[in-house]
């Protein structure tokens, strides 16, 4: 954390308010072919990551570089539709600066999508899983460096990470909606390769039951401002037992997600009105 965050976090946020009249205390960061629910937000207003003062812009091409705002049902939301992946070369603190930003907008609760791949046998391409813990195996920590107790505590505490409640909720919703769900650990890699059988094979013999490059530094962070999570992962690539495993492109992640996405997009949309 460079002593200039506090500063650089106000100004991106100072920016951003000067185009609103809302203030959303929901937030999403929508994964790879997760995004469209934020085509149904009602009178929206869109904000351009490129014209955001300090943050970066995304180099995925199937990752949009916007911030929506407005409303989803009853609710005020904003939405991070595209995320920055650390193996795209960006610091943890770029990849995670966009969450900062929501908490100084004042969001309280953030929901958090990615596409990953499975290593528990019971899961199948397109099942959606809630995510209640998380294995960081990523080589740098967006909470390294000097720590600003303005923006939370040294040493955050992560044996809660993920919330509760609003897990036991999203599984009411996906039972009442005859959605296929698990409740799983998530394993967060650099990538940008995927992962040998025997990767996949060590990821479950650890716990894992997913594995993905992204979240647990967004995760990580929004923990350590205080913000409620929610974490969900669609499986785009079953990866367990090892023979189930079949060539795995970018392309086929994404049908996959756009394939799933109204069954999360409805889970988002019915949980968003029972948090405050
Ligand atoms: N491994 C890592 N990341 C991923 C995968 C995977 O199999 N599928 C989607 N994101």
């Amino acid at each position: 954390m460079n002593d200039r965050m506090f500063d650089q976090i106000k100004e991106a946020a100072d920016y951003i308010v000067t185009h609103l009249n809302v203030k959303p205390k929901i937030g999403m960061v929508l994964g790879t072919g997760l995004s469209n629910i934020a085509s149904e937000i009602e009178d929206e207003v869109i904000i351009r990551y490129a014209a955001i003062p300090w943050f970066s812009h995304s180099t995925v091409a199937s990752h949009k570089g916007e911030m929506v705002f407005g409303r989803l049902g009853e609710k005020d939301v904003v939405i991070l539709a595209g995320r920055f992946h650390y193996y795209e070369g960006y610091t943890m603190q770029q990849v995670t600066f966009p969450v900062r930003v929501l908490k100084e907008l004042g969001v309280e609760t953030i929901l958090i999508s990615n596409a990953a791949g499975s290593v528990n046998a019971a899961y199948e391409a397109g099942d959606i899983v809630f995510l209640k813990d998380h294995i960081n195996l990523m080589p740098e920590n967006p909470l390294r460096g000097p720590n600003d107790e303005r923006l939370g505590l040294r040493f955050p505490d992560m044996s809660d990470a993920y919330d509760k409640n609003l897990i036991e909720k999203a599984v009411e919703i996906a039972n009442k909606n005859n959605i296929r769900c698990h409740q799983g650990v998530y394993v967060a890699l650099q990538g940008p390769n995927l992962e040998t059988p025997s990767e996949y094979n060590f990821i479950n013999v650890i716990g894992g039951d997913l594995v993905g490059m992204s979240t647990v530094p967004e995760v990580l962070v929004a923990r350590h401002c205080g913000m409620r999570v929610f974490g969900v992962s669609v499986v785009s690539n079953k990866c367990f037992p090892l023979s189930a495993i079949k060539e795995t492109t970018h392309e086929s992640v994404i049908a996959v997600a756009n394939e799933t996405e109204p069954k999360l997009a409805k889970i988002f949309k019915e949980i968003i009105q029972f948090i405050d």
